[in-house]
């Protein structure tokens, strides 16, 4: 029946934002402990349940008699064993496989990483800096399958909370703080990552990918994250960067290779290789990306992003322009 329960809650948690398809150590570890802790109540549950069967379908004989004599019937030994010793035999078990899981999870944010990632949680995106490959994006993280990575995680703002749920546990993202976790992925794919704490209006639209891929892959994306971004052709393109560097865009937002440098949303010199937009909230398409921003605030009310205020050509030769960053 154990297993029968077991496999119905597996078949109801899995998917891209569930930790018991865990494709990670960290993650593996959680579900492992979530598991052996479910298992153990469940057997005290069902313990319970069968005392409770038996005293009420196995009444004694001399129910009608005087009140009963615990001694005569064990009711003290039972008690002692049942009500104390039981409880706490469980109660360490659960202590130490807890103390185990704790320690395993120090001993991996304490071990050897092959390099660190800056993790900045904003209201309501992400910052992802690679200070060893001078990398600056925003809302999708690349890593290598199989490698530990160190993830330092801090907030400018208010306290955020970066969760990846089938590679690791939940960091707190707390302002003037900086808490660090190891993510590791088994094998690639891309996996939904998301703030799992309260911060405002837009909490739900503050969604991220962790890409993890070959070495080969990962390095070739790095290439292409470190270069400058390129001269756009004339025409459309090349007016929306006008369009873009006399607006006010400049102030929050960066693009390596031109004046563009603000750091207050995010950074924009490759923003086209990304596949959502918005932390997350709407797929990285010319449409969306047009509508967004028109109007942000249509799309995630409360976003530090105002209207752009630009006219219909404008907003088109933008879009060429951002189109090209890729
Ligand atoms: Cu950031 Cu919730």
């Amino acid at each position: 029946m154990l297993a029968a329960i077991l496999a119905l809650t597996d078949a109801a948690c899995s998917g891209p934002g569930t930790m018991t398809s865990a494709s990670g150590p960290g993650a593996h570890r959680i579900s492992m402990l979530a598991v052996g802790m479910f298992a153990i109540a469940a057997f005290v549950f069902l313990v319970v349940i069968c005392f409770l069967a038996y005293g009420l379908f196995h009444r004694r004989q001399d129910a009608d008699d005087e009140a009963p004599n615990l001694e005569d019937h064990g009711g003290t030994r039972m008690v002692l064993l049942g009500g104390i010793a039981f409880p706490i035999v469980v109660l360490i078990v659960l202590f130490v496989i807890t103390l185990v899981a704790l320690q395993a999870q120090a001993n991996e944010d304490t071990g050897t990483h092959v390099f660190t990632i800056n993790v900045i949680a904003h209201r309501w995106w992400w910052e992802f800096q690679y200070p060893t490959q001078g990398i600056d994006t925003a809302n999708e993280v690349h890593i290598p399958t199989g490698e530990p990575v160190l993830m330092e995680v801090t907030s400018t703002d208010v306290i955020h909370s970066f969760w990846v749920p089938r590679l690791q546990r939940k960091v707190d993202a707390i302002p003037g703080r900086t808490n660090e976790v190891t993510v590791q992925a088994d094998t690639d794919g891309t996996y939904l990552g998301e703030c799992s704490e309260f911060c405002g209006l837009q909490h739900a639209h503050m969604r991220f990918n962790v890409v993890a891929e070959s070495s080969d892959a990962f390095n070739a994306w790095v290439a292409d994250q470190q270069k400058a971004a390129p001269e756009p052709p004339p025409g459309e393109a090349l007016q929306g960067q006008q369009v873009f560097l006399g607006s006010s865009c400049v102030y929050c937002h960066s693009i390596t290779g031109t004046n563009a440098s603000g750091t207050v949303g995010p950074n924009l010199t490759h923003v086209a290789s990304r596949t959502m937009l918005a932390s997350g909230t709407i797929p990285n398409t010319p449409d969306e990306l047009a509508a967004w921003i028109e109007n942000p605030q249509a799309i995630k009310p409360g976003t530090q992003m105002p209207a752009s205020g630009l006219t219909p050509t404008q907003l088109r030769q933008l879009v060429a322009y951002l189109e090209t960053l890729s």
